[in-house]
């Protein structure tokens, strides 16, 4: 069922906006992603998520890679938004080391179950083994693209902090700085630019606005201004207006699309790169839904869904909790397909 309305979105949606990726690096132009033959690719894709206690893509005990990208490919998707654990990295960072996946799935779910779920990872993808790594897992050949901190929050407990440092200024600074060590580092990448409070508003960003203390966003100040992307994310579930929901996405940032506008001196491709609800039977009709699948397609924008997958490793506390949000490879599936 989860799995049925997902692709009543997607069916509506595809035709006329997903095409296949050439091969080599995507830049920008204007609004427009380009591959490296100039073609304007729209994304269209999905969340996997990766970035829970176990740190490890989701699903794998119940479904190969092969199979999962197999399905998202079937589905029409051109693209996987796959997060990751800022943790790993500091622990990588700390230790000099990875650690394997079986460890770390001791680590998350006890050594009897972390054990059992490994030895199902592996049933179903028998490519990996005691040796592989987390990073070993996420080695996928096609990265494209890399984001930066997700849905930058504020430090709830420490309001001087919060006072001090969640600004514009702050935004700018901390950014930049890490857009230049990703590009360094890896010059073929876009990089995705998310905005303040929980990545719902990068206003400031398309119109070139003053950001505090003389600082402005100018995108051609940039060595990589053709391969900086804006990312916003929308859960506003309650609309109850598209007309308002569509405006006020529209003034937190989605405007770097208007080519037709002299106040939007950064003109840059913009995505919904997470907005979501609950896979059941009616949520789809709400005016949230149904407002984002009129209207993304219809800018060309491109887009993530939240979420690929049926089930977390761990969540909360609880071991193979159940993603509602997800769709085919929840437990539910599972048990109505017989899979
Ligand atoms: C990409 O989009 C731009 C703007 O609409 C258009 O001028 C151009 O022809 C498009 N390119 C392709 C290859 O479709
Ligand atoms: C271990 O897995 C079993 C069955 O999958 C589950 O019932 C149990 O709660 C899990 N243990 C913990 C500590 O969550
Ligand atoms: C934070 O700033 C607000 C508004 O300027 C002020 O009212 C508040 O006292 C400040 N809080 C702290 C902890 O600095
Ligand atoms: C404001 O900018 C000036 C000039 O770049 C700099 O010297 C100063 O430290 C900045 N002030 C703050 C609070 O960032
Ligand atoms: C152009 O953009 C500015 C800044 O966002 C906005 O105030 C204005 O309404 C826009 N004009 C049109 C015609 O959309
Ligand atoms: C959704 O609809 C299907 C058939 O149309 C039905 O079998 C199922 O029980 C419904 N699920 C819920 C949660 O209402």
């Amino acid at each position: 069922m989860r799995f049925n309305v997902l692709a009543t979105l997607i069916g509506i949606t595809i035709p006329q906006i997903a095409l296949a990726i050439a091969p080599g690096p995507l830049s920008t132009s204007g609004r427009w992603i380009v591959d490296a033959n100039g073609q304007n690719i729209t994304f269209a894709g999905v969340n996997w998520p990766g970035a829970s206690e176990a740190m490890l893509p989701e699903g794998l005990q119940y479904q190969s890679i092969e199979n999962i990208v197999d399905k998202i490919k079937t589905l029409g998707m051109n693209v996987i938004r796959l997060t990751f654990a800022i943790e790993m990295i500091d622990d990588i960072l700390e230790t000099g080391r990875d650690v394997s996946i079986k460890d770390s799935l001791v680590k998350a779910l006890g050594e009897k179950n972390g054990t059992k779920v490994f030895s199902n990872i592996v049933r179903h993808n028998p490519q990996f083994g005691v040796d592989t790594t987390r990073l070993q897992v996420k080695s996928l050949p096609a990265v494209k693209s890399v984001g930066m901190r997700n849905e930058l929050r504020k430090a709830e407990d420490n309001p001087t902090l919060v006072n001090t440092t969640y600004n514009w200024r702050y935004w700018y600074r901390h950014m930049v700085e890490n857009a230049n060590q990703i590009h360094a580092a890896n010059r073929n990448l876009l990089i995705y630019f998310s905005g303040l409070d929980y990545d719902t508003r990068l206003s400031p960003i398309p119109t070139g606005a003053e950001l505090g203390n003389g600082t402005a966003f100018r995108k051609d100040d940039f060595e990589y201004a053709d391969k900086i992307v804006l990312e916003l994310h929308n859960y506003e579930r309650t609309a109850t207006s598209c007309e308002d929901l569509k405006s006020s996405l529209w003034n937190a940032g989605f405007n770097a699309l208007d080519t037709q506008n002299s106040s939007i001196v950064n003109i840059m491709p913009v995505q919904m790169t997470e907005f979501g609800f609950p896979q059941d039977n009616t949520t789809y009709t709400d005016v949230y839904a149904s407002c984002l699948r009129e209207w993304l397609p219809s800018l060309q924008a491109g887009w993530m869904v939240w979420v690929i997958a049926g089930s977390y490793y761990i969540r909360k506390g609880i071991q193979d909790d159940d993603e509602l949000w997800g769709e085919s490879f929840s437990k539910t599936i599972r048990e109505q397909t017989g899979n």
